[in-house]
């Protein structure tokens, strides 16, 4: 299938078309002073834990190239473009003062999508902590969630005036799991306690950041961005079996979206919690949730596909699953083509909470596919991968869920954590000698995509 045959004539007129980025990954300027230093920073300094050797402080000079790629933007159609503040730049060490070069770099960012009429839909922490917090027990200290408020307030009234949409938090799930269970993320932790501490503090931020941003700004939306997913078990599901697969969604699943959006937490999961740590966090530590629920974000790339076997380490607690990420056709850094689990995510979302505006916030796929010898980048296994995954969110549409837009992941190829910059997610190429930018042909696939559906042909 290509992005071609979409028909997306099903879709309202005012469906949203973006691409998203963050901070970390692309923006740069830590060598020259510009920024404080985060948890990223420090995790690359550590031998071994990013794969191919490099690190993150570069970026892709975006901020140094900012306009060359809202350029890009304007000329590939793109309504909004999702991108996070990194928490060091604008308040270095995460507390007192605000770094005012920091600010006037989003001040013209923003200004500059304006000018483009592309909306900006911010994200306030995409995982680069300062390392100073960190220093003080990071996420699993309840000061940072405190201080993570104030952080919000003030971006709320720095720049709600043009900020519409605002995310508290990207991907709680892999901040705590990723960071702090199995180490593969900064701080790069192997601890269930921190683990549990900081699956409780990431839902009081979020209820606490959104509190702070509609307290400093009229007209805001704030919405939580996650990584949900459908769980796939290739065997007989015994009773057994049955229970993990549940506390594996509880985990991936219903603690975000009972926690952040109704304050509760799903039983299954405190239980396991409390046996493994002792802890058994408090549902009325959670502020209010009233204030962070107006959208939803899901970021998805894959379902999670179990077979019998030893337990999974990432998912704590759980016994029966083993396993890999199965599937037939796999990405360049591995992750299963799953199409149809977008559209049975986004109705888990869509049954939990029937009204809720969703926007798919990232769907992509990694393909190192480089430029052929008259400067093109024909991926066309990235085309065919966003082609299906497409569809099957227009599906999703036309059977009632209340989906709003769609942002791929991402606009350019840029440092993807712990794979560093070996693993290409743009649908921009990026040269990482000279930082020159090539639109590739799934970008331009995707543009013509959203020219049409604003024609209605
Ligand atoms: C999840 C994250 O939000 C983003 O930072 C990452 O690069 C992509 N997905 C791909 O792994």
């Amino acid at each position: 299938m290509k992005i071609s045959d979409i028909n997306t004539k099903t879709l309202p007129k005012d469906f949203v078309w973006g691409v998203a980025t963050s901070s970390y990954q692309i923006e740069g300027g830590f060598e020259s002073g510009d920024r404080g230093r985060c948890i990223w920073d420090d995790f690359c300094d550590q031998p071994g834990a990013i794969s191919d050797g490099t690190r993150g402080g570069i970026g892709i000079d975006h901020i140094k190239r900012f306009k060359e790629d809202i350029g890009i933007m304007e000329l590939m159609g793109i309504d909004s473009y999702r991108f996070s503040f990194s928490w060091p730049r604008v308040q270095k060490g995460g507390s007192s003062d605000f770094n005012l070069k920091g600010l006037e770099f989003y001040d013209s960012l923003i200004d500059s999508l304006l000018e483009k009429n592309i909306t900006p839909n911010a994200t306030l922490y995409h995982w680069d902590l300062p390392s100073e917090l960190q220093a003080a027990g990071g996420w699993t200290n309840p000061k940072t969630t405190d201080l993570f408020g104030e952080y919000a307030a003030f971006l709320a009234k720095r720049f709600g005036d043009r900020i519409k949409f605002w995310a508290p938090i990207n991907e709680p799930w892999c901040v705590t799991y990723l960071g702090n269970t199995i180490g593969h993320h900064a701080p790069g932790l192997r601890d269930l306690t921190a683990t549990v501490k900081v699956a409780h503090q990431l839902v009081r931020a979020h209820a606490l950041a959104a509190q702070a941003i509609k307290a400093n700004s009229d007209g805001a939306k704030v919405g939580p961005v996650l990584n949900l997913a459908d769980q796939v078990f290739t065997g007989e599901i015994t009773p057994e079996i049955e229970n993990d697969l549940n506390l594996v969604s509880g985990m991936v699943n219903n603690w975000w979206l009972q926690g952040m959006l109704n304050g509760k937490y799903p039983e299954n999961v405190l239980d396991n919690f409390e046996k493994l740590t002792g802890i058994r966090p408090n549902e009325d530590e959670i502020p209010d949730t009233k204030y962070g629920r107006d959208w939803v974000g899901l970021n998805y790339y894959n379902a999670q596909i179990f077979q019998a076997g030893e337990g999974l380490e990432i998912f704590p607690g759980t016994k029966y699953l083993g396993g890999a990420w199965l599937g037939d056709e796999k990405t360049d850094i591995g992750w299963p083509w799953t199409p149809e689990g977008i559209r049975k995510t986004l109705h888990i979302i869509n049954d939990f909470s029937p009204n809720i505006p969703i926007y798919v916030t990232e769907n992509g796929a990694c393909y190192n596919t480089n430029l052929d010898s008259n400067g093109h980048v024909y991926d066309s296994k990235r085309e065919a991968y966003l082609a299906r995954y497409i569809n099957e969110v227009v599906k999703a549409k036309n059977e009632g869920v209340n989906l709003k837009g769609y942002y791929s992941w991402s606009l350019l190829d840029n440092f993807e954590w712990a794979f560093g910059y070996e693993m290409r997610f743009g649908m921009v190429h990026v040269n990482y000698e000279n930082y020159a930018r090539t639109l590739k042909q799934s970008g331009h696939e995707y543009s013509n995509l959203i020219k049409r559906h604003k024609n209605g042909s």
